[in-house]
């Protein structure tokens, strides 16, 4: 018999260690094995314990320490006892299409066997089998697009490497998820780390790349130690080496940890600190993937992408592209937080809507109270407000609504909310994270929250409205990066969408 507790670090962070060190005492003398696998992402349950039946896995949740004697008292090694029911039919699971999530919460990430009894390590063979050019050609036919936030298609990408002449080329997963309300790429990480092993290895040999670097936030240490132990394992079994799998194609992996800045998300600044200077943003072009690491041709692609690969070469590019909607193809991963009665990971095909999203799988707010704002992308994404909920979560509905999808975070904000303020806050960011590069950015984020200051309080409201319309734009157009590029568009959205925060009046209806 098989129990299953998370070692993921948000379930870690409300006692699951504790859960796990009372369980396995109580299973001493009995044939029960404990084990640590990733999170299923269902975060108001956590801990959250699965045990294995003959129809499935039945889940106790959330089971604090205390509750551990109790319940395994009431039978839970034998799956007795008041529980949730099998986890897979819990209806938060039931909504989604698991893709690239597959088996996060379900396997152990330590577990090589694991990984591959649940069907990893078959995107990398049928890569084997193929030629670079092929490989590159499925994910271009897949669809997938970047999923760090740019949506950039990952197939192009690709092949802009593989053709770049050069004496040695990268593959950089840029895991230094910064974005408020972002955590996928940990739970990935944690949860399933050979998967990205995998995706990076098949990136290497269809770009023709020998080394990859993951660049990990200093924030994010579980998910170094569970990439560290992977790609130790994946050297042990030939899975990375001279001879991946047995073949001529040489790849390895290494680990290099940031420093906390925000701004070396921004992938030059990334690859500026992976080659040990100062996290600053280089001017584009030349593009990475033509000068990137090391000035050599470089694959920069955000966690996620990578891992969609593996599934991609396993079942073929059309069962990916049949998911989806538009130019959108295949799933997205949203990450539910802030004011939220459920928050947690969601991966569905592109095309939910933000309502069903926010109400029936989120279940509104945790407050109670109606939502008013949700910032979708980030801090440097647009705030919808509840007006919108039948916006479809796809790249061009939201581009068309003034907004992004960015890297899936979707932060709740019930009907307390003063949007002036966080239209403040997203000045104080830029201001407290810019590199300092340009002048629109460095400067213009100050200037942004004085700016604010002086709405907010009263003061010249008229004139001050035009001036901070004018610094948008200036931003927008003259900022060097995303950064300063993008910190308008919350700022905005808060004006457009709140004015009376703002002191607008409200147009009169008639
Ligand atoms: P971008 O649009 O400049 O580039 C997207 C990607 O496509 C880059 O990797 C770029 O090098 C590549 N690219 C562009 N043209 C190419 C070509 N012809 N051939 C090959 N590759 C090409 O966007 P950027 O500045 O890289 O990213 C901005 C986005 O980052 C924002 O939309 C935001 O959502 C997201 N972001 C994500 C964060 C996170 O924590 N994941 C944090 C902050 C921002
Ligand atoms: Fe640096 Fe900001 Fe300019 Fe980007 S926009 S280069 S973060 S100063």
């Amino acid at each position: 018999m098989k129990v299953y507790v998370p070692r993921d670090s948000a379930a870690r962070s409300v006692g699951a260690d504790e859960v796990a060190e009372r369980l396995e005492t109580l299973a001493d003398g009995h044939d029960v094995t404990v084990v640590r696998t990733g999170t299923r992402g269902m975060l108001w349950l956590e801990p959250l314990v699965e045990v294995d039946t003959p129809h499935g896995r039945v889940g106790y949740g959330p089971v604090a320490p205390e509750d551990v004697d109790g319940l395994v008292a009431a039978g839970l090694f034998e799956g007795r006892g008041e529980h949730l029911g099998l986890v897979e039919d819990l209806p938060w699971l039931r909504r989604q299409n698991r893709v690239t999530f597959a088996r996060v919460g379900v396997v152990d990430p330590r577990s090589a066997e694991d990984f591959t009894a649940h069907g990893g390590g078959a995107g990398l063979r049928a890569a084997l089998a193929r030629t670079p050019a092929q490989v590159v050609e499925e994910v271009v036919e897949s669809g997938l697009r970047g999923r760090g936030g740019a949506g950039f298609p990952t197939g192009i990408k690709w092949r802009t490497v593989l053709g770049a002449e050069a004496d040695q080329k990268f593959v950089c997963c840029n895991a230094d998820e910064g974005d408020s309300g972002t955590f996928a790429d940990r739970m990935l990480m944690e949860g399933d780390p050979f998967t990205l092993v995998e995706g990076m290895t098949i990136a290497g040999y269809a770009v023709g790349a020998s080394e990859g670097y993951v660049y990990v936030r200093s924030e994010y240490p579980d998910a170094v130690e569970a990439l560290e132990s992977a790609i130790a394992t994946a050297r042990a079994l030939g899975w990375l080496g001279d001879r991946v799998l047995g073949t001529d194609f040489a790849f390895d992996l290494h680990v290099r940890v940031g420093a906390g800045a925000y701004i070396c998300g921004e992938e030059t600044a990334m690859l500026e600190s992976l080659e040990g200077k100062r996290g600053t943003v280089r001017s584009k072009p030349p593009i990475p993937a033509l000068e990137g690491l090391f000035r050599r041709p470089t694959v920069v692609n955000n966690v996620l992408s990578l891992a969609s690969v593996p599934m991609i070469l396993a079942d073929g590019a059309p069962a990916y592209a049949a998911l989806g909607t538009g130019r959108s193809r295949g799933t997205s991963v949203f990450q539910l937080g802030g004011n939220i009665a459920r928050g947690g990971v969601v991966e569905t095909p592109f095309g939910m809507t933000l309502g069903e999203l926010v109400n029936d799988l989120g279940g509104g707010t945790a407050s109670g109270r109606p939502v008013r704002a949700m910032q979708v992308g980030g801090p440097l994404g647009a705030y919808v407000p509840a007006t919108q909920f039948d916006l479809s979560l796809d790249y061009e509905s939201f581009a068309e609504a003034g907004a992004m999808l960015g890297h899936g975070g979707v932060v709740v904000f019930d009907d307390t909310v003063d949007m002036a303020a966080m239209a403040r806050f997203a000045f104080s960011f830029c201001a407290e994270e810019s590199c300092g590069k340009c002048t629109p950015c460095r400067v213009g984020a100050v200037r942004g929250v004085e700016t604010i200051d002086r709405i907010r309080t009263g003061q010249d409201r008229e004139r001050n409205l035009v001036l901070l319309d004018d610094l948008c734009e200036l931003m927008t157009d003259g900022s060097l990066c995303a950064m300063g590029g993008l910190t308008p568009m919350p700022v905005r959205s808060a004006v457009r969408h709140f004015g009376a925060d703002f002191g607008i009046p409200e147009p009169a209806t008639t």
